[in-house]
């Protein structure tokens, strides 16, 4: 089956803004105070709550659950290919790194969604490589038919250590749930996480809330990937100290792009917008402390241990850091750098 998300969400989201429920966007949770009733701060304001379900993608409910999830990062391309060229289906072939494609069918057009070369999150210091990849990708498998790329993005997936995403009850946090680990099928799982969690919340029978209990640890069917994945954690944690892949200045920075510099002993996120003004942030990462690497494909900080992102300006993008990266203590001395140089 194929859906458009958008006009699937819209008509829900409209239903949702009835019998005293509400949706607040741009509205980035700081805290929950887990007391009855549950309080949860966002934004300057509190909202109270009989239950609550951390549905953040990465949860922020426990700074160590995320060992339980891998991010990556995954990218697509939307290309414009002629109509009827290929038949409406998904498909994904089982190549490392793998690819997927969809098609949406368009006036005068077709569009073709074709996506892959996924990378741990802030492990990957050359992005921009995956779009050429797949667009070569696209060109190779596409031989003599004529496309051309309309749209690319990216985004990220949580793979969850064995398998089976965790949606479900938190065992030690009374009426709260959580809902991740989706590993790219978020619209069929996260579909089955709202039915899942209703029934929780209602005390009705689901008998598939054992198979994907948030609580579970399955050593058998997922020790091994967690250990593979959480190797990393280390590594990044002090080899990065240890050896920073770091830019000598600030001036050797183009435009457009971030480095991280050491300024007066402080290992600094530093970046230029495309007229040369620089940003200078704390490049340790507020989650559990480890150094941010620069994504230059999307222009943001992503943190190579748990996959935490954050824009230029500091901002958390996607948790499991709840708190921005500050501006940097050092001082900078280096002149802005004029528009083109
Ligand atoms: Fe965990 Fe950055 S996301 S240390």
């Amino acid at each position: 089956g194929q859906f458009n998300p958008v006009q699937y969400l819209m008509p829900l989201a409209k239903l949702i803004h009835d019998e005293g429920s509400y949706i607040f966007e741009e509205t980035h949770v700081t805290r929950v105070h887990h007391d009855v009733p549950i309080r949860v701060e966002a934004g300057g304001f509190v909202v109270t709550a009989d239950h609550v379900v951390y549905a953040t993608h990465q949860p922020i409910h426990d700074k160590l659950f995320v060992a339980k999830l891998a991010a990556y990062q995954t990218y697509a391309l939307g290309l414009k290919v002629p109509s009827g060229t290929f038949p409406q289906a998904l498909a994904w072939d089982t190549l490392e790194p793998y690819h997927y494609w969809r098609q949406v069918p368009g006036a005068g057009h077709d569009l073709l969604i074709i996506g892959g070369e996924d990378h741990r999150t802030g492990q990957d210091d050359d992005t921009e490589a995956r779009y050429r990849a797949l667009e070569d990708y696209a060109a190779h498998s596409l031989g003599k038919v004529a496309f051309e790329v309309a749209y690319r993005w990216s985004g990220q997936v949580l793979s969850p250590m064995d398998g089976a995403p965790f949606i479900g009850r938190l065992a030690a946090i009374p009426n709260a749930y959580v809902a991740t680990g989706y590993n790219g099928n978020g619209m069929t799982l996260g579909t089955f996480a709202g039915l899942l969690i209703s029934d929780l919340i209602l005390d009705r029978e689901n008998a598939l809330a054992t198979l994907v209990d948030p609580n579970r640890f399955r050593i058998a069917a997922g020790g091994v990937t967690f250990l593979q994945e959480n190797l990393g954690f280390p590594r990044y944690m002090v080899g990065d100290r240890l050896r920073p892949d770091a830019c000598e200045a600030i001036a050797a920075i183009a435009p457009g792009e971030g480095c991280l510099v050491d300024l007066e002993g402080e290992m600094v996120a530093a970046s230029k917008d495309e007229h040369g003004k620089v940003t200078a942030l704390s490049a340790t990462c507020t989650h559990m402390g480890c150094l941010v690497h620069w994504n230059g494909a999307e222009k943001s900080w992503d943190c190579p241990c748990h996959g935490s992102r954050f824009a230029t300006n500091g901002q958390v993008m996607c948790g499991p850091a709840r708190e921005g990266l500050p501006p940097a203590r050092a001082t900078l001395k280096v002149p802005e750098q004029a528009p083109g140089s």
